[in-house]
């Protein structure tokens, strides 16, 4: 095996045709919706990328203190020969692991965005010769087939993305995840935890503006990709706490009255004054909402461990 390959599951024009569905269906739904997978262009990765070191946003530097802390933990544990990781991003935390992984033959990262997935394979198999690095661009709610590579393998999902997912969507997910593993192999999933509102809040309109440029950026895909004339200038970032559902929701708010045309789906969107389009939810969790999760997905949480001020959590569960 060459050290690093690249593999595209998609089809040729899968991508674009996952988009139109998506937007046909979340632009002409109520209340309207776009899912969070369509930030990641490359402007967008780099825009996330920006945002983990962000003063108010702790979830990254919570995520990697864990990390840093129990990784030789986490490592005697998991045992694996193959490191799978979903929404890899930059593969910046993913380092802790690798490198106490003493065994560790392959990486797999997973990803919907090929400009992330190129950049960190390539830093990552100059970094750490002897690694074969099998990056895949692929949606991880979709069913995934991974490389034929030596067990046991340590599934990782960082980062909290999990809290992206709806929670019909996780149990699918979680599922799916389940049916990936094999007797001895294990999930390592982040998930930040439910805390003081202001404290979230601001972690998701940072001062800088630089979440607002994300959220916006949504809008620039669908310009590009499908020929919309969004005007992102006219719409507001809005990010709140949503204290039923324990998530923060952002969502883009026009300000004007506004017609919106989406050439490629053949669609004019009208938006009212002050109307709102959710973009993301980013759940929160608590230890025992992860237990049954876990559970109900036929994985048991066999460690968990949370950062000293507790903001956030890993857990890692391992197959019988
Ligand atoms: N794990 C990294 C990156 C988190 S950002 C970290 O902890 O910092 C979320 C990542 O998931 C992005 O790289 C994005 O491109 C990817 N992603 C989002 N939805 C996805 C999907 N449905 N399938 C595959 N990758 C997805
Ligand atoms: C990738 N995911 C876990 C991030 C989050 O915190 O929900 C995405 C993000 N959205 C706004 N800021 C960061």
């Amino acid at each position: 095996m060459s050290p690093f390959l690249l593999t595209r599951t998609l089809p040729e024009d899968a991508a674009g045709a996952a988009l139109r569905a998506d937007v046909l269906e979340g632009l002409t739904g109520s209340p309207r919706t776009l899912p969070p997978k369509w930030f990641y262009d490359a402007h967008g990765s780099e825009l996330f990328e920006r945002i983990t070191a962000l003063p108010e946003y702790y979830p990254t530097r919570a995520e990697r203190e864990i990390l840093v802390a129990r990784s030789g933990e986490i490592a005697a544990a998991a045992g694996a020969r193959t490191l799978v990781e979903l929404g890899s991003g930059s593969s910046e935390k993913t380092r802790y692991l690798i490198d106490a992984l003493t065994d560790l033959r392959t990486y797999v990262p997973v990803d919907v965005s090929e400009s992330a997935l190129t950049r960190a394979g390539q830093a990552l198999v100059a970094e750490r010769p002897g690694l074969d690095v099998h990056a895949l661009v692929a949606d991880f709610t979709a069913r995934l087939t991974l490389p034929r590579t030596p067990g046991p393998r340590l599934v990782a999902f960082l980062g909290g993305t999990i809290g992206n997912l709806l929670p019909a969507e996780r149990a699918a997910f979680l599922s799916s995840v389940r049916g990936l593993l094999a007797p001895g192999d294990a999930l390592l999933l982040g998930t930040d935890l439910v805390k003081d509102e202001r404290v979230l809040v601001r972690a998701y309109d940072d001062a800088a503006g630089v979440t607002a440029a994300f959220n916006k950026n949504v809008l620039t895909v669908l310009n590009r990709e499908l020929g919309a004339d969004f005007d992102p200038a006219s719409f507001d970032h809005v990010a709140l706490w949503d204290a039923r559902h324990e998530w923060i929701e952002m969502r883009l708010r026009s300000r004007p009255a506004q017609t919106v045309k989406v050439p490629a789906l053949d669609l004019a969107v009208d938006f009212a004054a002050g109307e709102e389009l959710r973009t993301e939810v980013s759940a929160k969790f608590r230890k025992e909402g992860v237990r049954a999760e876990l559970a109900a997905a036929g994985l048991e949480l066999a460690r968990w461990w949370t950062d000293d001020a507790g903001r956030f959590a890993l857990s890692l569960s391992v197959v019988r």
